[in-house]
């Protein structure tokens, strides 16, 4: 029997709209930059020097074709890569694109622009944090109050298969609660935070429950990875996230500060669309869909190990994910 493997008489319009979307240098490059994260069409027509009006329509002809996918935060719409669509005719022929994109060196011009949005965007979550620090908990507990999700990743902690207990990582631990929760099971606890003056309440927070194996060390994981600041046994980010800004970087980081065989657990809010948090509470992101975090665990190299989501009573969906670091081999 011949097997038929020609596409179906339908799938010609959409494969041609694909090729004609991507036939183009300029859709391509956009899809380079759109690799990992998101940005909005102001952003990118700063990234491209470019007119509003000219990167409007370049968007537009890629997500008419399925190339990217857009998700509303407040007022703005971002774009990014739209994951290819399972079984859809179009499926290889985008995996091999976006791989092969994936290769190309980006224009250092591109590069540039990309790192300044970057530190523009952490420079807000920063200001955010510098300034609220004293009124932290209040804002906090407009979304989700500690206690509710700290339970359920001291829980999951106890659950969680470690490669040892000589180091543990918290990025972002704000007031410092979840710190008496590592300090008693690890030799040595690293408290990351890029707010000073988060951290010294974390600091304040250690002395008065006597914790005395917490190191504080002000700065982000991507500094922390630089400058090889921990090879941790388990990395703990609770509520932060929502915060950075590039989330998909910091699963990077986090790989790179893991042990092999080593776990991070993660804490965020679900997708949303209440959009007063990125006022009242500093969120650069209104939550995640699961699959956000699922993807860019695997391009860091993280395994997905176990997974928890509950609702709140305002509303708010937490997830809470666990992912390993491949055990080395041989
Ligand atoms: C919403 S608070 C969560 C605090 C704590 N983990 C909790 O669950 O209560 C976010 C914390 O992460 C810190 N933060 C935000 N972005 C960060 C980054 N890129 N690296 C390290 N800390 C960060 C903030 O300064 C703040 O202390």
């Amino acid at each position: 029997m011949v097997e038929n493997n020609s596409p179906g008489q339908n799938s010609y319009p959409q494969l041609a709209r694909h090729l004609k979307a991507a036939g183009d240098p300029l859709r391509l490059e956009i899809l380079r930059v759109l690799a990992r994260d998101s940005y909005g069409v102001l952003e990118l027509s700063r990234i491209f020097d470019m007119k509003q009006s000219g990167m409007s329509h370049h968007l537009k002809v890629l997500s008419g074709a399925g190339l990217v996918a857009t998700r509303r935060e407040g007022n703005s719409i971002f774009y990014r890569r739209a994951a290819p669509a399972r079984g859809a005719e179009t499926e290889r022929l985008q995996t091999v694109l976006f791989s092969t994109l994936d290769r190309q060196p980006l224009p250092a011009s591109i590069s540039t622009r990309l790192a300044d949005i970057q530190s523009e965007r952490a420079t807000a979550s920063k200001q955010f944090f510098a300034e609220n620090a004293a009124k932290f908990r209040e804002q906090q507990d407009l979304i989700a109050s500690f206690p509710v999700y700290a339970e359920q990743v001291q829980e999951l902690l106890a659950q969680t298969p470690l490669p040892g207990t000589a180091c543990a990582l918290e990025v972002g631990p704000g007031e410092g609660e979840f710190l008496a929760v590592l300090a008693p099971r690890f030799e040595q606890v690293v408290a990351l935070d890029n707010a000073a003056a988060m951290l010294e309440q974390a600091q304040a927070q250690a002395a008065r429950e006597g914790l005395d194996n917490v190191t504080f060390v002000c700065g982000d994981t991507g500094e922390a990875r630089r400058d090889q600041l921990v090879t941790a046994d388990c990395v703990v980010v609770n509520m932060v996230l929502h915060h950075t800004p590039s989330p998909a970087a910091m699963f990077q980081d986090i790989n790179a500060l893991l042990r092999p065989g080593g776990a991070v657990l993660i804490t965020d809010l679900c997708r949303h669309d209440q959009n007063w948090a990125r006022t009242a509470c500093g969120d650069l992101w209104l939550g995640f869909d699961p699959e956000d975090f699922s993807n860019w665990a695997a391009s860091a190299g993280l395994e997905e190990g176990q997974s928890v989501y509950f609702a709140l009573r305002n509303g708010f969906q937490i997830q809470l994910r666990q992912f390993f670091k491949r055990a080395a081999t041989g």
